[in-house]
C-alpha cells in the first residue's frame, strides 16, 4: 500500500532514497517524502508522484522515505510522510493502519498534530515515551499500539534507524559500511543481494556498521541472512512501452519455465480450499473447475476477505492453497493464518519469494514468472494458472502435455496489432460485458477487471448463462460484449448468447477459436486463438483480453502501470 525506504551509510542519502522510491512507486503514489539528517532534520514533502521531489541537493548520508497510497488523509502534503515530532527531531514514515490511532491521539491532547493522519499519531506516542534511548521510546509505544505496520522512525541525535513490523512488509539490505531498508528487495538490488526479512513482532536498529534485531520483548535475534536471487537488470522494460506490455510478452517464456519448474507435492485432503483475491482470486476460481474436472476432489473457492470473516467449515483433514503474487496481501495472509488455526494445512502459490505468505505456509510452490512490475497482473496469473494445473495433474495421478501453450501464447501475442486495431473502435465506450462459460466464465471475470483496473471503463464479468437474468438489459448499442467462444463444449450455448446480445444491437468481441468461420456470422470483431484441447483454453483466452485492456487504456492515455487508486500490493484490509 505504500512504500518505505530507509539508509544509513558512508554515501549521500538523498540520491539512494529517491531511487528506492522509484522503485517502490508501485506500491502507491499520491504522495512522496523523504527525510535526511544533517545537522538537523531536513524534509521535503509533495503530493503526487516521486519525481515531484526531483534533487533538492539534501546533505547527510542517512535517512527515510515514504511513497504514498492513502488511507487516513486526503494526498496533501501535510498528510505525506515523513511526519515530524512536536520537537522536529524526530522523523517517521509508515505503511499500514493504526487501528487505535483515535483513542492514542486522545491521550496525547498536548501534542500539536500536523496532519490527519495515523501515522503521525505514532510518531507523538514515540515522542512521548523518548527519554534518550530510541529503541526502547519504540518499544513502550508499540505496547499501545493496535494494526498493521511498517514503519522506521529517526532522531537526529542518534546515527541509526529504528524499524519495527507487524502485518507489512519489511526487508533489510545489508551492505559494506552501509544499510538499507525496504519494503520490497526491489528498492535493494541495486546496492546488496544480502538481506534479512523482519518477522512480525520483531523490531531492528540499522546502522552504519550493522543491524541488530529485537522481538518486542526486547530479546535479540539472530538475523537469517539471505541472498536474493534477482537481478534488477531483469526489471527493466527492455524497450517496451510499459511494463505491463513487457509482462504480456514475458508469457511464453514464463509458462516455458513453469512447466518444468521442480515441483514436489505431497498432499491428501478430504477437501480442498482455495483463497485469494482480485486477479489471483481468477486464477484461484478457474483451479477450481481444473482440480474438480481432472481430480474428483471438492473445491471450494473464496474471496479471501470473506473467508476470513465466514467462520469456514474448514479442518484437519482439509488442505487451503492460497494464491498470491506478492506474497503480502493482507485478506490472504489473514485467510491462511485462520486456516491453520484451524487444523487445516497450507500451500502457498506465491510469486515474491521468502515474502510473508510463503513463509507462513505449511509449504509453498513459487511461480516462476519473474519480478512483476505492473499493477495489473498478467504473467503472474499465468503462471499460478499452470502450477493449478500441475495440482491437478499430480492430485489424478494423470499425465497433462502443455507443451504446446508457450507456442501457442507466441501465435497470440503476433496479434497485439491487430487487437489495437479493434481496440481504436471501443476505446470511447463507458461500459463493457464479458461473457464466458464453464473453465472461461473466471476468464470473463478476469478480462473485466483488466478493463477496470487500467483504462478505468466500468466492465463487469458474467457467467454467460446470467445474462437473460440481468444482465442482456444493459445491452444497446453503446455498451460491447466480449464473448469468450472457444470450440468447447459450451459453444453451441455461446453462440445463442452471442445472438441475444446482437439482437439489442450490442456488438461483441468473440474469443474464438482458429478456424472457426461460423463465429464469423454472429461476432463483429473475432480474436483468434490456435487450436487445442479444451481442458487448456483459459492459458490462451486470457491473453487476447489482457491486450485488448492495454491497447484501450493506453488509447486513453491511462497510466497503464500505475493506474490511478491502485497498489501492487495490497497489505491493509
Ligand atoms: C490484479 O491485476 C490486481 N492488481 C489485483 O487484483 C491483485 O491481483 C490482487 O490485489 C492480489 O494481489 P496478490 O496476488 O499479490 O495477492
Amino acid at each position: 500500500m505504500c512504500g518505505i525506504i530507509g539508509y544509513v551509510g558512508y554515501r549521500e542519502a538523498e540520491k539512494i532514497l529517491l531511487k528506492g522510491l522509484h522503485e517502490l512507486e508501485y506500491r502507491g503514489y499520491d504522495s512522496a517524502g523523504i527525510a535526511i539528517v544533517n545537522s538537523g532534520l531536513q524534509v521535503n514533502k509533495v503530493v503526487g508522484r516521486v519525481a515531484n521531489l526531483e534533487n533538492k541537493g539534501l546533505v547527510g548520508t542517512f535517512g527515510i522515505g515514504h511513497t504514498r497510497w492513502a488511507t487516513h488523509g486526503k494526498p496533501t502534503v501535510k498528510n505525506a510522510h515523513p511526519h515530524t515530532d512536536c520537537t522536529g527531531n524526530m522523523a517517521l514514515i509508515h505503511n499500514g493502519i493504526i487501528e487505535n490511532y483515535l483513542e492514542i491521539k486522545n491521550k496525547l491532547k498536548e501534542h500539536a498534530f500536523k496532519s490527519d493522519t495515523d501515522s503521525e499519531v505514532l510518531l507523538h506516542l514515540i515522542e512521548e515515551c523518548y527519554g534518550g534511548d530510541l529503541k526502547k521510546a519504540v518499544l513502550d509505544a508499540l505496547k499501545e499500539v493496535k494494526g498493521a505496520y511498517a514503519f522506521c522512525v529517526i532522531h537526529q541525535d542518534h546515527q541509526e534507524i529504528v524499524v519495527a513490523r507487524n502485518g507489512s512488509p519489511v526487508v533489510l539490505g545489508l551492505g559494506e559500511r552501509e544499510n538499507f531498508i525496504a519494503s520490497d528487495v526491489s528498492a535493494l538490488v541495486p546496492y546488496t543481494k544480502r538481506v534479512v526479512y523482519l518477522n512480525d513482532f520483531e523490531l531492528a536498529v540499522v546502522k552504519e556498521n550493522g543491524i541488530s534485531i529485537f522481538d518486542f520483548k526486547n530479546k535479540q535475534l539472530q538475523p537469517a541472512v539471505k541472498t536474493v536471487d534477482w537481478d534488477a537488470v531483469i526489471a527493466e522494460k527492455k524497450g517496451y512501452k510499459h511494463f505491463m506490455l513487457k509482462e504480456i510478452f514475458e508469457q511464453p517464456m514464463v509458462v516455458r519455465n513453469s512447466l518444468v519448474a521442480p515441483f514436489n507435492l505431497d498432499v491428501k485432503a478430504r477437501k480442498i480450499f482455495i483463497v485469494a483475491c482480485g486477479t489471483a482470486g481468477y486464477a484461484g476460481l478457474t483451479g477450481k473447475y481444473i482440480i474438480e474436472r481432472l481430480a474428483k476432489l471438492p473445491v471450494e473457492f473464496d474471496i479471501a476477505s470473506e473467508f476470513r470473516y465466514k467462520d469456514p467449515l474448514i479442518g484437519k483433514d482439509d488442505l487451503l492453497i492460497a494464491i498470491s503474487q506478492s506474497g503480502e496481501t493482507a485478506d490472504t495472509l489473514a485467510a491462511l493464518r485462520l486456516a491453520k488455526e484451524k487444523g487445516a494445512r497450507t500451500l502457498g502459490i506465491i510469486n515474491v519469494r521468502d515474502s510473508t505468505i510463503a513463509r507462513e505456509a505449511d509449504a509453498v510452490i513459487y511461480t516462476i514468472a519473474g519480478p512483476e512490475i505492473g499493477v495489473a497482473s498478467t504473467k503472474a496469473f499465468l503462471a499460478q494458472l499452470v502450477m493449478l494445473y500441475r495440482i491437478a495433474e499430480k492430485l489424478s495421478h494423470t499425465q497433462l502435455d502443455m507443451s504446446a501453450i508457450p507456442q501457442h501464447l507466441q501465435t497470440i501475442l503476433t496479434k497485439s496489432d491487430v487487437i489495437r486495431e479493434i481496440a481504436k473502435k471501443y476505446c470511447r465506450v463507458y461500459n463493457f460485458l464479458f461473457i464466458g462459460r464453464n473453465l472461461n466464465y473466471p476468464i470473463a471475470l478476469e478480462g473485466a477487471l483488466k478493463m477496470k483496473e487500467i483504462s478505468y471503463i466500468h466492465a463487469e464479468g458474467y457467467a454467460s448463462g446470467e445474462m437473460k437474468h440481468g444482465p442482456i438489459a444493459l445491452v444497446t448499442d453503446e455498451v460491447p460484449t466480449v464473448a469468450i467462444v472457444p470450440k468447447d463444449g459450451v459453444y453451441e450455448k455461446m453462440i445463442s448468447n452471442i445472438e441475444e446480445v446482437k439482437a439489442r444491437n450490442g456488438r461483441v468481441i468473440a474469443i474464438a477459436t482458429e478456424g472457426d468461420e461460423e463465429i464469423q456470422r454472429h461476432a463483429t470483431d473475432i480474436i483468434y486463438i490456435p487450436k487445442g484441447e479444451e481442458l487448456f483454453t483459459p492459458l490462451l483466452t486470457v491473453v487476447p483480453l489482457q491486450l485488448l485492456a492495454y491497447h484501450i487504456a493506453d488509447l486513453r492515455n491511462c497510466d497503464v502501470d500505475k493506474p490511478r487508486n491502485l497498489a501492487k500490493s495490497v497489505t491493509v484490509e
